[in-house]
């Protein structure tokens, strides 16, 4: 198992998206897409430190769920977890998203405001009431986690004599609507009723491009699984309970993307569908929950900034049994959280759907040896039953976010006041190499040790090396990159065979053999 996080937590409270922004604009983590034609909204490019940052944070996802699923863990069954990798289309059968439910119910309902034109989530909005009247007094709509909240409550304290309370929008009367002064609004009651939107990307298949070529970009990667449930179930060898595990690209055409890329219409998830006999799906349920908290906390996250939130019972979607989630207190949700993740445990939905759907019926059971009644010989008889699911279903996009404003950290006493505390593990530069100045024999040392950096670490991140500019302005570019070593070659160098390697949190140096760089690096990064 990975190091727990060293970093210690930072209140994301203190902390300036825009500032973050910036320097991720800055520093080419992300990008608007499409900026030089003036953005498109809800979606972002990353840049080359991004892609990087981000391909590390999946790498190890990958590797903790797939390749040693859960590190080494048992579950409840006492068996080692096992996962078998999946990639599927992004286009699907469009019956697969009647089946899922997609095309019927993936709709959030919204209110538009007649004088602002803006429109937003139905279950976003939330309104400062007086407490206990019905009287006439007006009603202050604001969005959860954006700053409508404030400036609303600071009109309705003026307004009130009394204390007020928070209620959702949904929770107003309609013939109290119209006194709701909307989010942006000057005037009251401009507020629409709620309708609903689907949020699938259509397209079409095939050249005539008529209404039965009708396609949808997968809203998430989990249909994917559940439809070549079968296929896995025949090809590989696996056994109840295991689970099928992949990453990419979804889609969601949200009708209010906001807060940098927490709410984009392109983003990628990486979901784990995890099959159990019912009779062991709630230990199950218990098992992921807590590990994927763990998991997050594993790759920088751990302090007061994540929580593991339980959704209550009447929360929960039709299908859903329980439902946890990995939250985040972004610097724009705080001091509330954000969703990373969402750990459901689904029953035997969707492929109970799917057998339905697609006619196959009984042959999307899954065939038990191990259980049913003793046969004369002793041995089980077997059971045919769908598999219950419990969802493990994360957001990279998320995580890279949440990575990016738990690692911004402001210290005005170093040359670079912004300084990004990545995990090793997902630091998109794992090294620096610097010669202190560009002559006298230092640049082909340090040629030298970045080259065996390079070769031996290379595959999780760059090794960077530079030798313009001052060495303090080297090692503030390093520091707000997030580069947590760099090793300088000096003079003592070329005499004493040592450099000096200095910490990006402390700041601090020290001096090690030139020949013991790789086995120090080794030990940092857990290679
Ligand atoms: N298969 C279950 C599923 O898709 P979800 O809660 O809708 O569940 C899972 O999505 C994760 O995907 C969320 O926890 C979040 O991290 C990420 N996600 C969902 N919508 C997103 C969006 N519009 N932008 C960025 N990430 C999103």
């Amino acid at each position: 198992m990975p190091d727990p996080a060293s970093n210690p937590p930072s209140p994301a409270t203190a902390k300036s998206m825009d500032e973050i922004m910036a320097l991720c604009k800055r520093r080419g983590f992300v990008f608007q897409a499409s900026e030089i034609y003036g953005g498109i909204n809800g979606f972002w490019d990353y840049g080359p430190l991004g892609a990087q940052l981000k391909k590390n944070l999946r790498d190890a996802w990958w590797q903790d769920v797939v390749m040693n699923p859960c590190w080494g863990r048992t579950g409840p069954s006492g068996e080692r977890v096992r996962t078998v990798p999946l990639d599927s289309t992004i286009i699907q059968h469009p019956r697969v998203w009647q089946a899922s439910g997609h095309i019927a119910g993936f709709n959030d309902p919204m209110v538009d405001c007649r004088e602002t034109k803006q429109r937003y989530r139905y279950d976003h909005v939330q309104v400062f009431t007086r407490q206990g009247t019905t009287s006439e007094a007006p009603m202050f709509a604001f969005v959860l986690g954006t700053e409508t909240e404030n400036r609303q409550r600071k009109k309705a304290e003026k307004k009130f004599d009394m204390k007020m309370e928070v209620v959702a929008l949904s929770d107003i009367a309609p013939a109290d609507w119209p006194k709701v002064l909307a989010p942006h609004a000057e005037a009251i009651g401009t507020l629409t009723e709620p309708k609903q939107f689907n949020l699938m990307f259509k397209t079409y298949v095939g050249a005539t491009a008529g209404e039965d070529d009708v396609a949808y970009l997968r809203p998430e990667t989990a249909q994917g699984i559940f439809v070549q449930f079968k296929n896995v179930v025949d090809t590989t060898r696996v056994k109840i309970p295991f689970g099928i595990a992949q990453t990419g690209k979804a889609f969601r055409n949200e009708v209010t993307p906001r807060n940098f890329t927490f709410r984009s219409r392109e983003f990628e998830q990486m979901e784990v569908e995890f099959f159990c006999h019912e009779s062991e799906a709630l230990d199950w349920f218990s098992f992921w929950r807590k590990w994927r908290m763990e998991w997050w906390e594993s790759i920088g996250l751990a302090g007061e900034n994540l929580r593991l939130y339980d959704t209550p019972q009447k929360d929960l979607a039709h299908y859903a049994k329980a439902g946890s989630d990995v939250e985040y207190r972004f610097p724009f949700t705080a001091p509330g959280f954000g969703e990373l993740e969402g750990i459901a445990y689904r029953g035997d939905f969707d492929l109970r759907q799917h057998a339905e759907h697609s006619g196959l019926k009984d042959n999307l059971k899954y065939f038990d040896m191990t259980r049913g009644e003793p046969l004369p010989n002793g041995q089980p008889k077997g059971e045919k039953y769908f598999p219950h699911v419990i969802e493990p279903s994360a957001g990279l996009d998320r995580g890279v976010l949440a990575i990016l404003c738990e690692a911004y950290t402001k210290d005005a006493s170093r040359p670079s006041p912004e300084i990004m505390r990545f995990h090793p593990r997902v630091a998109p530069i794992k090294a620096a190499v610097f010669p202190l100045v560009n002559k006298d024999g230092m640049p082909e040392v340090a040629d030298r040790l970045h080259a065996e950096l390079q070769g031996r670490f290379g595959r999780s991140g760059f090794i960077e090396t530079d030798a313009k500019q001052s060495i303090g302005k080297r090692y503030a570019r390093m520091d707000e990159a997030g580069c947590p070593y760099c090793f300088t070659v000096d003079g003592d160098t070329l005499t004493g065979q040592t450099v000096t390697v200095r910490d990006r949190d402390t700041g601090k140096q020290d001096r090690i053999a030139l020949d013991k760089v790789g086995g120090f690096l080794a030990g940092k990064l857990g290679a």
